[in-house]
């Protein structure tokens, strides 16, 4: 009887959802959407450096989220120097993996750059903002492609002239990282040093 009385009670619920026409739904989908969007520090937390994708291309609704998220980053005196670079064509892939052995089968690699005629300059003349610039696009970035399933690695393990080079960039143009990017591949996960971490203790000082 308690199960009939449960289901005749789910489908009064039901027939009144439906009943109640076009006009809830885009609130029940935002109150689905908000509900299961990653906190910052889940994506802060779940993100790790991928070295195993799959060769499935990045949908553009996420390669969108990525490079939207870059685009929004802040940068000094607002002079938004950098550029980044969406590689995705075989020859461009190829060219990567002539000069780095970190792609690891990512379908999408971006190349982030900045340039060195157009940053703000420390006082004093003897540093700029570029890198700090161009870091803080591409963590936007590597983050936004978590947020929506996008997996990444940070790469550094290449000659910047010779990237520069071989993509016939700018001679103004520094070349900051590479960030393949692409869904996870079979048995993809995190490596040890993903969960070493040092102490706030060891870090961080309290004046
Ligand atoms: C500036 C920088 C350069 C890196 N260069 C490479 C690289 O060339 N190849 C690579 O496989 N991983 C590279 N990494 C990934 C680091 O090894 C990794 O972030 C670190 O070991 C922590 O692991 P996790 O990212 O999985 O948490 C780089 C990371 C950073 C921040």
């Amino acid at each position: 009887m308690k199960k009939v009385i449960r289901f005749l009670s789910i489908l009064s619920s039901a027939l009144l959802l439906s009943a109640c026409g076009s006009e809830n739904k885009p609130a029940m989908e935002t109150e689905k959407t908000v509900s299961e969007t990653p906190s910052f520090m889940d994506i802060v937390k779940d993100r790790y450096s991928c070295r195993r994708f799959d060769s499935t291309q990045v949908k553009k609704e996420h390669l969108d989220v990525i490079l939207e998220a870059g685009r929004l980053a802040p940068t000094a005196k607002n002079l938004q120097e950098q550029h980044v670079y969406v590689c995705q064509s075989k020859e461009s892939l190829a060219k990567i993996d002539s000069l780095t052995p970190c792609r690891y089968g990512a379908p999408t690699c971006l190349i982030v750059t900045w340039d060195a005629t157009n940053v703000f300059t420390y006082p004093g003349d003897k540093y700029n903002s570029g890198v700090e610039d161009a870091t803080i696009v591409a963590t936007h970035m590597m983050l936004a492609a978590k947020s929506v399933g996008v997996e990444s690695c940070w790469l550094n393990f290449f000659n910047p002239d010779e990237v520069r080079e071989s993509f016939n960039m700018s001679k103004n143009e520094v070349v900051l990282m590479i960030l393949p990017i692409g869904y996870a591949g079979e048995n993809a996960a995190p490596n040890q040093n993903h969960f070493n971490r040092k102490p706030l203790t060891e870090t961080v000082t309290y004046f």
